[in-house]
Formats: C-alpha cells, structure tokens, sequence
C-alpha cells in the first residue's frame, strides 16, 4: 500500500451509498489512534463506512467480510484507493492468517463493529427480517445451514435453548413447542410464515415495545452465523496480529457480545500483584492496556439521530509488548448447542435430504 491519493475517498460520511450508517464512528476512530500509513484491520468492511473514514485519515486498510456482496460492492473503493485497501471475504475469526496471507505479519489496529449490515436487513431475499416476506436464510456468508434448517430440523428441546439462550426469549420453550408443531404440517421456509407461528404463540401485549418474533429471529442469527463463537476467536486473532501499541476497537449491540469483549479485555489486563507468594507460573503479563474500563456510547445527538446506535457499546484496548496468551475459549463461558452439520449428516446418511 502506499500513502497516495489519501483525501480522495470519505470525507464527512453519513451513510453510505447504501444507507448503512456506520455507528460511534468518532470513537472509533479515536480510539483507533490512527495515522498516515498505518495498516488497520476492518474485519467488518460492510457498506465500507468505518473503511472509508480510516482511507481518509492516511491509514491504510485489510478489509474482511464474510457476505461475498460487501465485497463485491466494496470493490469499486479498492480501485480508487490504488492499492491502499485489500479486502478479502473471509470470518474475522481468520483475521491474522488473512492478515499474513495478504502480506503483513503485524498490523496496527483492528476493528469490529457486531452484528448485521442495514444492507443485509433490508434486502428481503436474504431473510433477517421478518417485516419483509423473504426465504428463511440468514445466512451471511451465503452458504452453510441456514434459519429454515434450524426450525425444520432442530429438536425441540434444543430450539428451546437456542431461542432462549440466544434471543433471551422468556416464553421460549412455548414458540419452541408453535414451531415444532406447525414444521410437522408444513416446513418453514419463509420469513413471514415464521413470524405468524410465533405472532400466535406469543400473544403481544400494547405495553410490549418489541415485536414477539424479534428475540427468535436474532436466536437464529446469531446461531446460524455463530456471532458468538466468532466474536471471541477474533479477539485471540487480534491479539496475535496487533504489534505492540495497536489497537483493538470492539463495538457490539447486545450484552451477550458485550460480555465476551469485557471478559477478554479483563482476562488481558490482568497485571500480577507482584507479590513474593504468588509462584511464577501464576503470573500472567496483561496483553491490553485498558484507558478506559468501562464501555464508551454513543452521544446523545447519535442516539437521537441512529436509534441502531442506541445499544452500542464500544470498548477498546492497547496492545502491549507482551506475547499472545493461548486461546482460552472457556474464559466466555459460550453455551453448548446443537452440533446441527452433524445432525444434518447423519440425516443424510440415512437417505433424508433436508435440501
Ligand atoms: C454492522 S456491519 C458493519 C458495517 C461497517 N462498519 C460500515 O461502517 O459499513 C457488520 C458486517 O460484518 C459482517 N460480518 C459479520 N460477522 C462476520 C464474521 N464472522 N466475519 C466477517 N464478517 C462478518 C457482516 O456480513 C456485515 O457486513
């Protein structure tokens, strides 16, 4: 990448041509510290809004989405940006061995903004929404097993879990009990045929703020995606990857994301006490340096303006010059689903297509 052509692209981004509205973009990019001819992971490139912004600042960007359309869409900035944008479609979970693949060993910063792209909810044929009919997909990187496999073919019990664990769903086990129900008189395969399922199962009350599928639909997201899973091996990734004073800038939109970020960030700013009691092998040299322990949200006048950015809580840490820790994934405490490939497998193997 070189440093030319930096102001072309970006300035004074409020959406993008697509509408998405990058959220906390102020503080991320502060907290990003950037400056001219900095390489930063954007492992979320999406609309490219947070991309553009840091193309804009002098910084170079490796840009990583897994929906092959962000990156095809993305791609008219990386010929404007003459080699100083990579982007590559992958899982941020991958984000240091795509870093390496692209050439750089160690990075300044790396960046992840959670969850969907507005692109992604409102284009009905991908299936997030249930306020648009579409085919009951949510399949972000376009492949793999999608939301109508999960309500077709997941047990009962299991979708309990997932709806409660994953969408905090109170009434789970009853919209578990509508879908199982109902899949034995006519497989799901649209959005709205779910939505009506749970519409009845789950009476709404005028005091309710949400609609009653809303907390199913982000359960089946988030599995068929494995956000969570995710989420956490990209922070081991980003802690391998940052050299020493990088950034790592993490914005989620629901606690159970938050939870992972301010375990990790308080798993890696452990400093030993130092005490002449405590052997060797227990003192575990933090990774991060945190400026701020709590998380940073959005301002009053973002909030007034992007109701999306009202739940967004961006934490951040500096990367110190102490070696990466191993992967502890026990550290998140992430529940144990359903293995649902494995389920599908062995219904294959026994002759049943769930195609
Ligand atoms: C909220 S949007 C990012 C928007 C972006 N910051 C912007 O300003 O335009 C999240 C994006 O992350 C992508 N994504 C979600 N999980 C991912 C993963 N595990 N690996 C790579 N990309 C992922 C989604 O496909 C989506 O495009």
């Amino acid at each position: 990448m070189s440093g030319n052509d930096v102001h072309k692209h970006g300035a004074g981004i409020a959406s993008g041509p697509t509408g998405h509205v990058p959220v906390m973009l102020p503080e991320v990019l502060s907290s990003l510290a950037l400056e001219k001819d900095k390489i930063i992971i954007d492992g979320t490139f999406g609309a490219g809004g947070y991309t553009s912004a840091i193309l804009n600042s002098g910084a170079n960007v490796i840009g990583i989405d897994r929906d092959p359309n962000a990156i095809a869409d993305g791609q008219g900035l990386v010929d404007e940006m003459s080699g100083r944008l990579v982007l590559v479609q992958g899982r941020f979970s991958n984000l240091d061995e795509i870093s390496i693949a692209a050439g750089y060993d160690q990075v300044d910063g790396v960046v992840l903004d959670i969850g969907v792209s507005s692109m992604q909810i409102d284009q009905a044929e991908r299936g997030f929404s249930f306020q648009k009919d579409g085919p009951l997909d949510m399949r972000m990187a376009q492949s793999g097993v999608s939301a109508a496999d999960v309500v077709n073919y997941v047990p009962r019990t299991d979708l309990t879990r997932i709806i409660g664990i994953l969408g905090e769903e109170k009434k789970a086990s009853r919209v578990a009990k509508a879908i199982a129900e109902a899949r034995e008189i006519e497989p799901f395969t649209t959005t709205r045929q779910l939505a009506r399922v749970i519409e009845k199962a789950v009476v709404r009350r005028h005091t309710d703020k949400i609609h009653p599928a809303t907390r199913t639909f982000q359960a089946l997201r988030i599995f068929v995606n494995r956000e969570l899973e995710e989420l956490a091996s990209a922070l081991f990734a980003a802690e391998r990857i940052l050299k020493a004073d990088g950034r790592l800038v993490v914005v989620t939109f629901h606690s159970l994301e938050d939870r992972i970020v301010k375990r990790f960030f308080a798993d890696r700013s452990f400093s030993p006490s130092g005490s002449r009691y405590m052997p060797e092998t227990e003192t575990r040299p933090s990774t991060f340096d945190l400026i701020k322990r709590s998380a940073l949200k959005a301002s009053a006048d973002e909030a007034a303006q992007n109701p999306r950015s009202r739940s967004a809580k961006l934490r951040f840490g500096v990367r110190s010059s102490e070696p990466a820790r191993k992967e502890n994934m026990e550290l998140f405490g992430l529940p144990n689903l359903v293995d649902l490939e494995g389920e599908l497998a062995m219904l294959a193997n026994r002759g049943i297509s769930h195609a």
